[in-house]
């Protein structure tokens, strides 16, 4: 039956799991990704698909996840075993949790690289402000960056022991501490940026290259990229979300409200996102279409070397943009840690956090290496780390939201449906269970059919 506690702890009041919920969500894939996939996939329409996909998919996902999760009250194989068993269904299921295990420890493969980015540029303005050289061409500043594989490792390295550290702490100790304040603090610095955007003279343009949609530059890729950004953003399809509502206590709590709370806050942040960058790319002059992975790398610094006390803020922007990686990879790193405590004993918790982020920090060096010295190998036209991008987010999430999709609509019993969904109006309910059964599945399912084929 419903258990009421985990053993993995809880957290301590609904306010902390939609914080740590939003903190896991609010990442690189809002502030770093959504923004370059926005340029390289044409602006508008893309948004608008970005913007379909997290309604219809995304948010009845969200809440399938949490609901699951708050179920079993374990790591997420554990927790297929427990309710498969329950509602007399294969046992099979179970190999959602192995997925997500799996993509959780590529994704953070290369997002602590990345997050090692953003360390990187703090420092860069940490010495600036000890009167260190201004950043004058951030394009060749990033390219030295990519150059260099040992720079890169080590700010790697530091990310994953971050990251490490907390994940060992466990619940209440670690993962709380963390989001507290931090997230509302890059909230406020994100909306200064936007109203530094609003005095460039050129928000009128950014706004309509986001949101005016052009469909003549929409391709089959284009959805792909919006399900998998969806998926990604909101850390769906791997058990993070279900991990998180383990931990989420019965009383009082609403799983259609917490779910509707996240989703919007990370919208809300990816748009104010490119709503802060583009005025910037655009009056700099740069191109607002193809900007790839450095996007924000080579624009902002170019304001932040303009605008009053700009090192001072360039220096609180990557420091937050890698606070919120670090909330978002402990989230990356916990369904697998779980796991293996339930397996081998709580003593252990900090063993198996170090063992997992150990695999992920050595899977990690791959695209490290594919950035300089391995930059010619192409494996499906692409290099290394965007393979493993492409593997894990475009394919496994949305595999795993799908399956997700189809236990919670077809294999769970209603009951248990009912019971965590009790506050809602029986209309919505039906609804989410359609989008549960039919809709989301089928959704995915195209856009997974049309990138293999
Ligand atoms: N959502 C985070 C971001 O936008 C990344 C992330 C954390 C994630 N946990 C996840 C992505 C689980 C997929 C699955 O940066």
């Amino acid at each position: 039956m419903d258990k009421t506690t985990s053993i993995h702890g809880m957290w301590s009041s609904r306010l902390m799991f939609i914080l740590a919920a939003t903190g896991s969500a609010v990442g690189l894939g809002n502030i770093w990704r959504f923004p370059y996939m926005t340029s390289d996939n044409g602006g508008g329409a893309f948004v608008l698909v970005y913007l379909g996909c997290i309604l219809l998919v995304g948010l009845p996902i969200l809440m399938a996840e949490i609901l699951i999760g708050r179920h079993g009250r374990v790591s997420p194989i554990n927790t297929f075993r427990k309710l498969a068993r329950e509602s007399g269904v294969s046992r099979h299921w179970v190999a959602i949790g192995w997925i997500g295990i799996v993509a959780g420890i590529l994704i953070l493969s290369f997002y602590s690289v990345v997050a090692g980015w953003t360390l990187h540029y703090a420092f860069l303005y940490v010495k600036q402000l000890a009167g260190g050289a201004a950043i004058t061409d951030p394009g060749a500043t990033f390219a030295a960056l990519l150059a260099d594989p040992l720079e890169l490792t080590f700010w790697h390295a530091l990310f994953m022991l971050l990251t490490v550290a907390v994940v060992a702490l466990g619940v209440e100790k670690g993962l709380e501490r963390a989001v507290r304040f931090l997230m509302p603090a890059l909230f406020l610095l994100l909306m200064m940026l936007v109203v530094y955007g609003m005095t460039t003279g050129f928000m009128g343009q950014a706004a309509a290259f986001l949101f005016k949609p052009d469909w003549t530059v929409i391709t089959g890729g284009t959805f792909l990229s919006a399900m998998g950004q969806a998926f990604f953003t909101l850390s769906l399809g791997m058990c993070t979300m279900m991990t998180y509502g383990a931990y989420l206590p019965r009383e009082g709590v609403s799983i259609g409200r917490v779910g509707i709370a996240v989703a919007l806050t990370d919208t809300s942040v990816a748009l104010l996102a490119g709503l802060a960058i583009f005025p910037i790319v655009l009056s700099f002059g740069i191109d607002p279409a193809g900007g790839g992975p450095g996007l924000i790398f080579t624009s902002l610094p170019l304001a932040f070397e303009t605008m009053p006390f700009g090192i001072v803020y360039g220096l609180a922007f990557f420091g937050l943009l890698a606070v919120a990686a670090w909330t978002s990879s402990i989230s990356l790193l916990e369904p697998a840690t779980a796991f293996l405590v339930e397996r081998f004993g709580m003593a252990s918790r900090k063993r198996a956090a170090l063992g997992i982020a150990g695999l992920s920090w050595l899977l990690g060096l791959l695209s490290v290496l594919s950035l300089n010295l391995w930059s010619g190998v192409r494996i499906l036209d692409r290099d290394i780390m965007t393979f493993i991008e492409f593997i894990a987010n475009d394919l496994m999430l949305p595999l795993g939201g799908l399956l997700i999709a189809l236990f919670a609509g077809w294999a769970l019993n209603r009951t248990i449906l009912r019971e965590q969904l009790s506050d809602m109006p029986p209309v919505l309910f039906t609804t989410w269970r359609w989008l549960m059964r039919v809709v989301a599945p089928a959704l995915v399912l195209i856009v997974l059919v049309r990138a293999v084929v």
